[in-house]
């Protein structure tokens, strides 16, 4: 079987899906790779550390395509490179299935199979292929070093003869993946870390990070089964405002990551808030794309209000995209190992298996 990629718009994605050191696990397992020339030079990944694995190139995105049965990407392709997908072959990609769910539909009923992989059940068997996971944790930990090189103090405590520096307080907004790595961050950089969540699970997580957790007064637990927060009620929304205004007062640097699937993300530092916090002040609002934790914030701007950057990026892992590749092409190595038969040869798309279920446009 073939497995072909091609090249993404690099203007807003540096990752790629297949680097060298993946390429050969996939020839080990019986695969042949077609890419184009120059598919992962600009992250240091040579040709010839492509051909030196036996990858095959062809000229243009047209040919790889239809060559390929299996094409693997980051994000779901123009219009035009989707036209060249014919019957019976497999997308794999971060196809945003909510956002595209039409352009998916339409390639279902022409019998093209899509996955799409941030779809991937929240289960131990699928650890290994979540890319919501290996990515959010990179993004998580990039957000604070962006935050703290915008942020004109010291991180750390420093005691010296001309006098202590105090430690810069940082909250966590959301401590789910992001946030828990956010978290780890800062304290290994010698800040003070506070962090909250709507679900109790995360406090445990938190503490034992060395954060002190937020707990909004009697809350009830707002966890689905899934294991993803649900929409707050308005009382839930009215104390965590009254907890966090105050609790800014002391904070230098937030780092925002509060996510609700499917949804716009929760706006959770109001207008008043922004009176609370001292002019210097940074925010990292890793929800920018979904609509923003703040009431600023703005995709790819730096937003200046009372004093305080607001910061906030389409796609932050463009700024690790060498780890985040390594890490994305290891995921769906993982992912497809799962969905192949190599007895047969063939893909088996086994409805039964939960991760196939659950990923798998209908
Ligand atoms: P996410 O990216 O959807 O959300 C980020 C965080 O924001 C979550 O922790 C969420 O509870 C929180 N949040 C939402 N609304 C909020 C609000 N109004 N105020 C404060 N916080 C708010 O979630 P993520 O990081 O992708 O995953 C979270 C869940 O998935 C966790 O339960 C985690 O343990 C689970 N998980 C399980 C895995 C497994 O294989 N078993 C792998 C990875 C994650």
């Amino acid at each position: 079987m073939n497995i072909g990629s091609i090249i993404e718009d690099r203007a807003i994605e540096k990752r790629i899906a297949i680097t060298p050191e993946i390429a050969k696990k996939y020839t080990d397992l019986g695969f042949n790779l077609i890419l184009p020339k120059n598919y992962g030079t600009h992250l240091g990944f040579s040709d010839q550390d492509y051909e030196n694995v036996n990858v095959r190139f062809l000229g243009n995105d047209q040919e790889i395509i239809k060559n390929s049965d299996i094409i693997i990407q980051l994000v779901l392709p123009s219009d035009e490179k989707l036209s060249f997908l014919q019957e019976n072959q497999t997308l794999i990609g971060s196809l945003n299935a909510f956002l595209n769910k039409k352009k998916l539909e339409d390639l279902k009923s022409k019998k093209i199979n899509c996955f799409s992989l941030e779809l991937l059940p929240r289960i131990t068997r699928a650890q290994s292929m979540d890319i919501l996971s290996s990515q959010a944790n990179l993004a998580g930990y990039k957000a604070v070093v962006e935050a703290f090189q915008i942020y004109e103090r010291a991180i750390p405590m420093m005691m010296t003869a001309a006098g202590t520096i105090p430690a810069a307080k940082v909250l966590v907004v959301g401590a789910g993946v992001a946030g828990l790595q956010a978290i780890a961050t800062a304290k290994r950089m010698g800040a003070v870390v506070f962090a909250t969540d709507v679900r109790m699970a995360s406090k445990e997580q938190v503490e034992s990070l060395g954060g002190k957790f937020l707990t909004v007064e009697g809350s009830e637990n707002l966890e689905t089964e899934g294991g993803y927060a649900k929409e707050a009620s308005d009382e839930f929304k009215k104390k965590q405002e009254e907890l966090l205004s105050e609790t800014l007062k002391k904070i230098d640097i937030i780092i925002c990551t509060a996510l609700i699937p499917g949804r716009e993300a929760p706006k959770i530092i109001k207008e008043d808030m922004f009176k609370n916090l001292q002019p210097g002040s940074v925010i990292y609002d890793l929800a920018a794309v979904q609509g923003g934790n703040t009431v600023f914030t703005k995709v790819d701007e730096v937003v200046e209000k009372e004093g305080v950057k607001i910061l906030g990026e389409a796609n932050i892992l463009n700024k690790l995209p060498i780890s985040a590749s390594n890490l994305y092409a290891k995921n769906v190595f993982n992912f497809i190992s799962n969905l192949y038969d190599k007895k047969n040869n063939k893909l088996n798309v086994n409805l039964e298996d939960e991760i196939i279920d659950k990923t798998i446009i209908k």
